[in-house]
């Protein structure tokens, strides 16, 4: 089967495997893992910012931000269709004690008016405590934030006296995108998470990245929420084969999104928004999910559902331009059949 319903679908490379046999340990709860410790410094020096802190998932990272700038009580700016918002479970009421004040954005993208426009402050109101942006935007279908945008979003935050967060999970597809070093967009927000688990294809692990004083605050946030890990070197170490190793491959994975966006369009015109792909996610609108999906399976090519009418395909490290092609292939013959 040709697997494109996820980037975390990736299995460990052949030298993540031999990283993490050989990796070198100690036990991170006490600061002594020297794999982790390295790792740590490479995601800091990687963004241009002082510190950073290994957490098992990005949902971890990203609850740990949310307790560390957005007060209880608070309101934060998020753009609707965001994961904080729809894939966590809740927890940003039930574990930051905040609630999220969502705008519509286009394909995810928060503009920057909108934003100034949704900040309130004075009592009764419910203050604003923080802006929230997810790079690149998963249900918006992979769009990201060019640096320019985020640097609109930046004045707008300070001019307010707010911190910015970035949901960075497949943040090195957007710098890849757009052909910039993580660095500047690093250097445009208080706090941001990546994952090395998806794209990147390390099997665990994402990295909170920011100052000293809120990543050591983070690291005592991380225990109290039972994230506190031990021989963790042994992830760490292909964290580290990631970084080194998978980043500027994932322009193949957006070229691969394209052959399939493009085999799509050529058939359902409608049903493609080809502007939209611009990193390693495919939609396909409005069609009877479920129906493509089932006949894309009995194809070989399993595909995800965004929603009933919307399918996703989602290119990766494990898709190889062959198995592209042949799933571009499959597409057709799929939705030529619609
Ligand atoms: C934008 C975004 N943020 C956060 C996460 C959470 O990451 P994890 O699955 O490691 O908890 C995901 C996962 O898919 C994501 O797409």
């Amino acid at each position: 089967m040709i697997d494109l319903r996820s980037d975390t679908v990736t299995r460990p490379t052949p030298a993540m495997r031999a990283a993490m046999a050989a990796a070198e340990v100690g036990d991170d709860v006490y600061g002594e893992d020297p794999t982790v410790n390295a790792l740590e410094e490479a995601a800091a020096a990687r963004f241009g910012r002082e510190a950073a802190l290994l957490c098992p998932s990005g949902v971890m990272c990203n609850q740990l931000w949310l307790r560390l700038l957005a007060r209880p009580g608070t309101e934060v700016v998020v753009e609707a269709d965001s994961h904080v918002v729809n894939y966590e479970g809740g927890a940003g009421a039930l574990l930051g004690g905040v609630q999220f004040r969502m705008l519509a954005g286009r394909r995810g993208l928060l503009d920057p008016d909108a934003v100034a426009g949704a900040i309130r402050s004075g009592f009764p109101l419910t203050p604003t405590s923080l802006v929230w942006v997810e790079q690149t935007h998963n249900r918006g279908g992979g769009t990201y934030y060019t640096v320019d945008h985020l640097a609109a979003l930046r004045r707008v935050t300070a001019d307010a006296g707010l911190p910015l967060y970035m949901d960075g999970a497949r943040v090195f597809n957007a710098a890849v995108a757009e052909g910039v070093d993580v660095a500047a967009y690093g250097r445009l927000v208080d706090g941001l998470m990546f994952c090395v688990s998806k794209g990147l294809s390390a099997p665990i692990g994402s990295l909170m990245v920011g100052d000293a004083d809120a990543i050591a605050e983070a690291r005592e946030w991380r225990h109290r929420y039972g994230g506190g890990m031990r021989q963790a070197g042994v992830i760490a170490a292909a964290g580290l084969v990631a970084l080194e190793q998978m980043v500027d491959r994932l322009a193949e994975d957006h070229a691969h999104a394209r052959v399939l966006a493009q085999a799509a369009a050529e058939v359902a015109p409608d049903h493609v928004d080809l502007d939209q792909v611009v990193t390693n996610i495919v939609f396909v609108d409005d069609v009877d999910a479920a129906r493509v999906i089932d006949a894309l399976r009995a194809e070989g090519v399993l595909a995800g559902p965004m929603d009933p009418r919307t399918v996703r395909l989602v290119t990766h490290p494990d898709v190889s331009a062959d198995d592209c092609r042949r799933a571009a292939d499959a597409l057709r013959r799929v939705l030529s059949a619609l």
